[in-house]
């Protein structure tokens, strides 16, 4: 033990020398390694001495190592740096999850650790709590994720100031972006890859200046207000493999022409004003997974290239406006969900192919204009299904809405089927469909 700390006093030492001699930010201001420690431990302080009785015992886990007889940088949850320039300041502090319960003051010593690049408080309480403009302080941040931590209010004009952010996450929190606008935090932040604040306020268009940002990953900006045309160029940037504008309502947009070097993984536009058509030109996505089109606008025939994106596990085109045959889709044999519902399919039966993708668990294929009356053999394949909806189609029969669990059994009253797989037994509803 007690070389250890020797040591540890050794690295202090000079960790506090580099903190005098070299560590100043552009304001002047610089805070020493046993500063930081002790802004640590104010901030663990006032999380478990604070005046709210319902919070009490919260979170006091986490803080069993953070005891001042050891060195903060072993403590759960704090990263300190290894770098030569920064060596021993704390530069990373993850406290998501950990039943935080308390009120985040705007004096809060936590925006002391002037050298903190990473910030996660996500998955707390922390009661309705405003985000303080002080968050200005932390200049070196790059990710910050305070995502579903109870924060509320309009984000603050400080947060303009993180000029090194790259990821940025506030989701899940009543949080409003009127000014500083969405416009305004995209003006200032131009490094951002990450950008997710589904369930914010946003109530604006979203900027073209987005469709500049070239490093951009990830955008999340479900339910969020957005309004008038989204700029359908943000689709097309290099590097985009996240976007997810879902519950939009006023949200208008279209799909450009694709080419061949997208990286999107997750397309997900349920519940917006998107409409047109899908190109052939969407083969080209070929590293696509989820593809959520769900109750939008799109219309026309959907094409044979769809069966081209073989990495789908999630295809959702359902309530739409999609005309013609369904091409067969049974090259996508990764489908875990297929939501077709609610188009205007050309009349026909319910495609045999849907019985070869055995991975399927969900299938919804009501009010597809078919004109089986038998509920379809192939069913009885699909090993897997725990949820299908067949209603509002000319079927004699209904089958009752299953709830999705691995392990349903299924009653029928169906030899046919009852006999196919004994496993596999559905309970079926003599009434007339609606
Ligand atoms: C700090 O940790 C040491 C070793 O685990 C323990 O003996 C001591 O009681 C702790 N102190 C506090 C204040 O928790
Ligand atoms: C924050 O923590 C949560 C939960 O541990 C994790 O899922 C999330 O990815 C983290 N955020 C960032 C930006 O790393
Ligand atoms: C922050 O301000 C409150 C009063 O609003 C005060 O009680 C508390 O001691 C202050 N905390 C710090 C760390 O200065
Ligand atoms: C936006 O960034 C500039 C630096 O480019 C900075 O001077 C300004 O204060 C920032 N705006 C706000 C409102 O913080
Ligand atoms: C995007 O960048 C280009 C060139 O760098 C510039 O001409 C254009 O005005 C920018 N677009 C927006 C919307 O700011
Ligand atoms: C789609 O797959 C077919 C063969 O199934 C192939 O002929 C065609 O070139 C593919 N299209 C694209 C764009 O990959
Ligand atoms: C359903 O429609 C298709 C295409 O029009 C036709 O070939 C088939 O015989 C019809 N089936 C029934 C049961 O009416």
């Amino acid at each position: 033990m007690a070389p250890y700390m020797n040591h540890l006093k050794f690295l202090q030492t000079i960790s506090f020398l580099y903190a005098l001699v070299t560590v100043k930010n552009v304001t002047g201001s610089s805070v020493s390694h046993d500063e930081e420690c002790s802004a640590l431990f104010q901030f663990k302080q006032s999380i478990i001495h604070q005046d709210d009785a319902a919070c009490a015992a919260h979170g006091s886990q986490v803080f069993h190592s953070w005891n001042t007889s050891f060195d903060c940088c072993s403590w759960e949850g704090v990263a300190c740096s290894n770098d030569h320039d920064q060596y021993g300041h704390v530069i990373g502090l993850d406290l998501s999850e950990r039943s935080l319960c308390a009120h985040i003051k705007s004096n809060t010593t936590l925006f002391n650790l002037l050298h903190l690049q990473t910030l996660n408080l996500s998955g707390n309480d922390f009661g309705e709590s405003q985000i303080p403009s002080e968050i200005a302080r932390l200049k070196q941040l790059r990710s910050l994720d305070l995502s579903y931590s109870g924060f509320s209010g309009q984000i603050p004009n400080g947060i303009l100031q993180l000029m090194q952010l790259s990821s940025l996450d506030l989701s899940g929190n009543s949080l409003k972006l009127h000014s500083p606008s969405l416009k305004n935090l995209v003006q200032n932040l131009t490094l951002l890859e990450e950008i997710h604040l589904s369930g914010v306020d946003i109530s604006s268009s979203v900027p073209h200046f987005l469709a500049n940002f070239s490093s951009l990953r990830s955008l999340k900006l479900r339910d969020c207000s957005l309004g008038n045309e989204f700029p359908a160029a943000i689709l097309e940037l290099p590097k985009l493999q996240v976007l997810n504008l879902a519950d939009n309502t006023n949200l208008a947009g279209s799909f450009p022409e694709f080419h061949g070097k997208s990286l999107l993984k997750e397309v997900i536009l349920g519940g917006t004003g998107f409409f047109g058509i899908i190109q052939e030109s969407i083969s080209h996505l070929k590293h696509l997974t989820v593809l959520s089109l769900s109750y939008c606008s799109f219309s026309g025939r959907i094409p044979r290239s769809l069966s081209n994106l073989t990495q789908l596990t999630y295809l959702a085109i359902g309530g739409n406006q999609f005309t013609g045959s369904l091409p067969s889709l049974v090259s996508l044999s990764k489908l875990d969900v297929l939501e077709l519902s609610g188009n205007k399919f050309e009349k026909g039966c319910f495609p045999n192919w849907l019985g070869k993708l055995g991975k399927l668990s969900e299938l919804y294929v009501s009010d597809m204009n078919t004109n089986s009356t038998e509920i379809p053999l192939f069913l009885a394949s699909l090993t897997k299904l725990s949820v299908v909806r067949m209603g509002k189609n000319s079927l004699k029969y209904t089958i009752m809405v299953l709830q999705p669990h691995p392990t349903n059994i299924f009653r029928s009253s169906d030899e046919s089927i009852a006999r196919t797989n004994s496993k596999h037994i559905f309970q079926l509803q003599k009434s007339p469909v609606p």
